[in-house]
């Protein structure tokens, strides 16, 4: 296909926009209520279950520990993710059981599992990351009355029980996912000891928390005081423990939602190349500016250039680099797949009901067929990236509302 005949569709595309159609608070006053929500949902989860109160199905302990310490679990560090739990399965009998809550485990292919355990084995199928699990030197008890004892007791002493593993390549990791249940309106002292042992800063920790009914309590605060200088994500996951079994689909979508694969590339692409990449004017961009793109589909000025034009020999994809001047940033907008290589300055890309992701040369973003969108220049500097298509079938163009100005003005 011609240069200008491309460039000709691309702008039609553009200026389609026909609109898209297409706790148990020990320390609080609550204590009473928080007990009785626990004893409450214990209740609910035995009858469920039939507990039978045998002890503990020591193998398959083993066999838990065994897969988060074996050192398979715990690996390269490559994906930058970490994911943290600290979890105690209680003590019940599983036998004849396939899936089902109970009062603190899950069994999963007649595997049990605590709760926290569970939700952080979901985390990492979907994220990939890797995972650490918080262990203390002396075991909790199994049966439950003597655990909340125990936990009781170690609260009121602020006791920081001994940990029994430790993280050996945290420098590897720009994002902790930390996973525990709320033990008495607050953080299992072992995450005391586990926070105070590690210094998170310059790391974005983003918590998980399982409950029987206080939610979270006050504990997102205190691992703010616990680790002042990171980064911690407000958005964290919070599940009762009556939900967990049937929590695939929410823990799933979460986990995408942290859009975790773009955070590492970012924290690496600022650590080893470029930290101030804010282009003053187009010269400092790699590639030439290109034809002005006129269209309602964009606010401020956008400029393309076809670099390879979709051919029928060699099925090269076509491929275009657009240029934004500062400020300026397509409408929202989705088409079938697409990979943007950020090639200048400095911009955004975001994805319907996702945050917004900073945009440094180098970075690459692979946009699914079909997801609603927008990308731009930030409003500090030009930004410039090529764009090869990846159409795949049955899909189409759909041009929708642009980016709300206020809202774009309150990105940083
Ligand atoms: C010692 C102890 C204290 C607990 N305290 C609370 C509490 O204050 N509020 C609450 O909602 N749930 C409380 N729970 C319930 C747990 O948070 C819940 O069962 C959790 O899912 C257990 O996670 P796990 O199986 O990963 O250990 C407590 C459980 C235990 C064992």
């Amino acid at each position: 296909m011609k240069k200008a005949a491309v460039l000709l569709m691309c702008m039609a595309l553009a200026s389609a926009a026909a609109g898209c159609s297409g706790s148990g608070e020990r320390n609080t006053p609550n204590a009473a209520a928080v007990q009785a929500q626990m004893t409450e949902g214990r209740e609910s989860a035995g009858d469920e279950l039939t507990v039978s109160g045998n002890s503990r199905d020591a193998e398959t302990a083993l066999q838990n520990t065994d897969r988060v310490q074996n050192g398979k679990d715990l690996a390269s560090g490559e994906s930058g993710v970490l994911i943290v739990y600290f979890s105690v399965p209680e003590d019940v009998d599983i036998s004849g059981v396939d899936a089902v809550a109970g009062a603190s485990i899950v069994v999963r292919d007649g595997e049990k599992m605590g709760n926290t355990e569970y939700v952080a084995e979901l985390i990492r199928e979907t994220t990939g990351g890797d995972m650490f699990r918080i262990e203390t030197v002396d075991s909790y008890p199994l049966d439950h009355d003597p655990l909340v004892d125990q936990a009781a007791d170690e609260q009121d002493e602020d006791a920081r029980p001994q940990l029994a593993s430790h993280i050996e390549n945290l420098d590897q990791y720009e994002t902790i996912l930390l996973g525990y249940p709320n033990w008495w309106g607050d953080l299992p002292m072992p995450l005391y000891s586990f926070l105070e042992e590690y210094d998170f800063g310059g790391k974005t920790v983003i918590p998980f928390v399982t409950h029987g009914g206080s939610g979270a309590s006050g504990t997102i605060d205190t691992i703010s005081e616990l680790e002042p200088e990171a980064q911690i994500y407000e958005d964290a996951l919070v599940i009762s423990r009556n939900d967990v079994a049937d929590s695939a689909k929410t823990v799933t979508d979460w986990a995408k939602g942290l859009a975790l694969q773009e955070r590492s590339q970012e924290a690496l692409l600022q650590e080893t190349a470029v930290l101030e990449t804010t282009a003053a004017s187009s010269a400092e961009l790699p590639f030439p500016l290109g034809q002005k793109i006129e269209s309602d589909s964009f606010t401020g000025n956008a400029y393309i250039e076809m670099m390879i034009a979709n051919d029928e020999t060699y099925h090269f994809p076509q491929t275009n680099h657009l240029t934004f001047e500062p400020g300026a940033r397509s409408s929202w907008h989705s088409h079938g797949g697409m990979v943007l290589l950020i090639t200048g300055g400095k911009g955004f890309y975001q994805e319907e009901g996702k945050q917004p992701i900073s945009l440094v040369p180098g970075m690459i973003i692979t946009i699914p067929a079909e997801v609603k969108h927008w990308h731009g220049a930030k409003a500090d500097s030009w930004f410039s990236h090529i764009a090869v298509e990846v159409p795949g079938e049955n899909t189409s163009n759909e041009w929708c509302e642009p980016v709300d100005e206020e809202t774009y003005r309150k990105l940083v």
